[in-house]
C-alpha cells in the first residue's frame, strides 16, 4: 500500500438501476440491505404474479415501504422506482397510467423463459408490443430489456451475443427515439454493441460480471452461488465490461442485479439462477474499479450517468467507504430459511461505513 492509497471514499448517494426486492418475508429480510446503500433502486417486476399494471406497481411500491419500516430501514432515505413486466397482451394505455402514476419509471422486457419467472415475458416483440413499443417512445419511459435469446437450442454462452442481431437491431430501427437499457450486459459484444451504437442506448453492469468471469462457476467444484443470468462469460468479456464500466462513458451504469433465492433452491439439482449482492454491492463494485487502477471513475458510474439516462436528479447525499478488510457473511436470515451472499467467506477490500 501506498501513502495514497486512499482509506475512505467519498462517494455521491448512488443509486441501483436494477434490482430483485421480492415479495412478503424475503422482501422483509433484504430491502434494508439496499437501503442502506442505494437512495433510488429500478425495483424489476418478475413476482408471481408479475407486476404487470400500474396498480400492481403501486400497491408492490407500498409493500416494499412497509416492508422498509419494519425492518427498521429509513423509508425517507429510499425511493422504490417501479416497472411493469412487459406481456404480448399489455394494452398500450398502460404506458400513459404508468406514466401518470409517477412512480412507474420503466417497463421490462423479458423474452418467455429467458429466466426466473418469465413465463409471462414476450413472445414476438414487435409482432406483438409495437403499440406499447410506440407509448413508451412517445412518453419517454425507458424499456428495460434481458438480452438473451430464448431458443433453447442455442448455446447458453452465444445467447446475449444472437439477441443483438435478432432482436436489439431491429428493435432500435423500428423505435429510434426509444430509450433502451440492456440489462446487466455480460458480453464483449453487449458492450461495444451499447458503446458504438446510434441514439438513446444505455447498459447496466453487475459487480459478478465485473468481477468474474466462467471459471468461477467450477472451482473446486459446481459453485451454484456463483450462477445467475445472463451467465459469467469468458475472461475477454469480462475485460471488456471492465474497460466500459470504467471509461467514464455516460451509457454504462451500475445496477447489481441482486437476485435472492433461498439457500435450498440454489444448492440443489437445478439451481435458481441469482447471485445476493445487495448486501455488499458497493465494496464489490470499488474492488473491481480500484483493480482496473480507476477507482475516480466509480462515482460517475455509480450515481451519475444513471439518473442522467432517466432524466431525474442526481442525490444530494453521500455514501462512505472505508478500507477495512471485511469477511462476507456465510448465510444471512431469509424469512424461515437463509440466504447465501456472492462471494460468501471470502474477504473484501472495503466497506460501508456507519452513519
Ligand atoms: O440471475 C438472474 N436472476 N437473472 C435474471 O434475469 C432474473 C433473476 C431472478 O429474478 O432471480
Ligand atoms: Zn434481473
Amino acid at each position: 500500500m501506498t501513502s495514497d492509497t486512499p482509506q475512505r471514499l467519498t462517494l455521491t448517494r448512488p443509486d441501483d438501476w436494477h434490482l430483485h426486492l421480492r415479495d412478503g418475508a424475503a422482501l422483509e429480510a433484504v430491502v434494508a440491505d439496499s437501503a442502506r446503500q442505494f437512495a433510488r433502486a429500478i425495483v424489476m417486476p418478475n413476482l408471481k404474479p408479475p407486476v404487470t399494471t400500474t396498480d400492481a406497481a403501486v400497491a408492490y411500491r407500498d409493500r416494499i415501504l412497509a416492508a422498509l419500516r419494519q425492518a427498521g430501514g429509513d423509508v425517507t432515505a429510499f425511493d422504490p422506482l417501479m416497472t411493469l413486466y412487459l406481456t404480448d397482451n399489455m394494452p398500450a394505455d398502460e404506458i400513459r397510467r404508468a406514466k401518470a402514476s409517477g412512480v412507474v419509471k420503466a417497463v421490462k422486457l423479458y423474452p418467455a423463459g429467458a429466466t426466473t419467472n418469465s413465463d409471462a415475458g414476450v413472445t414476438d416483440l414487435l409482432g406483438r408490443c409495437a403499440p406499447v413499443l410506440e407509448a413508451l417512445q412517445r412518453e419517454d419511459m425507458p424499456l428495460l430489456v434481458h438480452g438473451e435469446v430464448t431458443d433453447p437450442s442455442t448455446d447458453v454462452f452465444d445467447r446475449e451475443a444472437l439477441f443483438i442481431d435478432q432482436v436489439m437491431i431491429p428493435l432500435r430501427r423500428a423505435f429510434p427515439a426509444l430509450k433502451v437499457v440492456f440489462e446487466h450486459i455480460t458480453t464483449r459484444d453487449g458492450a461495444h454493441y451499447v458503446r458504438d451504437a446510434e441514439g438513446p442506448v444505455a447498459a447496466t453492469i453487475t459487480p459478478q460480471h465485473l468481477l468474474y468471469n466462467r471459471n468461477a462457476l467450477f472451482i473446486g467444484g459446481v459453485r451454484p452461488h456463483w450462477y445467475c443470468l445472463p451467465i459469467l462469460k469468458r475472461e475477454v468479456h469480462r475485460e471488456a465490461l471492465v474497460e466500459v464500466a470504467t471509461s467514464g462513458n455516460p451509457r454504462f451504469f451500475l445496477g447489481t442485479d441482486s437476485a435472492p433465492h433461498a439457500r435450498g433452491l440454489k444448492e440443489h439439482a437445478c439451481g435458481c439462477a441469482g447471485c445476493y449482492t445487495a448486501l455488499h454491492a458497493m465494496p464489490l463494485y470499488a474492488m473491481a474499479f480500484e483493480k482496473a487502477g480507476r477507482l475516480e471513475a466509480l462515482d460517475d458510474f455509480a450515481s451519475r450517468f444513471g439518473p442522467e439516462f432517466y432524466g431525474l436528479p442526481r442525490n444530494t447525499g453521500t455514501l462512505v467507504l472505508e478500507r477495512v478488510p471485511t469477511v462476507v457473511p456465510d448465510e444471512l436470515p431469509f424469512g424461515a430459511t437463509t440466504i447465501v451472499p456472492l462471494a460468501a467467506g471470502e474477504t473484501l477490500d472495503w466497506r460501508v461505513a456507519a452513519g
